[in-house]
């Protein structure tokens, strides 16, 4: 039986528009990667935590992303800022460069995110096992 691709992360009301982002981490070798999800124009977006000018995490307090606009998501380090709908970063030294999108979901008052689906391993066609 096939492995469920839904991942709960939380509940739709613990996301709120342009709110505080809901942390969460994916499971991952050698250690786990820290995202996040947010509420923007009413849709969830889920993005890796980590800025794209250097490996760091953008909140400047705790699950604090989005700009005092609330049309921006920026990092706190040097302040890049990016779409919140796309991820695209729009000012700063990473320019151009997007954040890491996670697919997500949200149904029944949840909020999901979909594990990418892997190929399966093909073999080698010129193996001679
Ligand atoms: S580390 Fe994010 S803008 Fe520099």
């Amino acid at each position: 039986m096939a492995e469920d691709p839904n991942c709960l992360i939380c509940a739709s009301d613990a996301v709120l528009e342009r709110g505080t982002a809901f942390r969460f981490e994916i499971p991952a070798e050698p250690r786990n990667l820290p995202a996040f999800v947010i509420r923007y124009q009413g849709k969830v977006y889920g993005y890796i935590n980590a800025c794209r000018h250097m490996p760091v995490q953008l909140d400047w307090r705790e699950g604090e992303v989005f700009d005092l606009s609330g049309h921006f998501l920026i990092c706190s380090l040097h302040g890049a800022r990016y779409l919140p709908d796309s991820g695209l970063c729009i000012g700063g030294p990473c320019r151009g460069q997007r954040l890491l999108p996670l697919t997500t979901k949200e149904a029944n008052g949840m909020i999901y995110y979909v594990k990418p689906i892997t190929a399966p391993v093909r073999p080698n066609p010129e193996s001679t096992e």
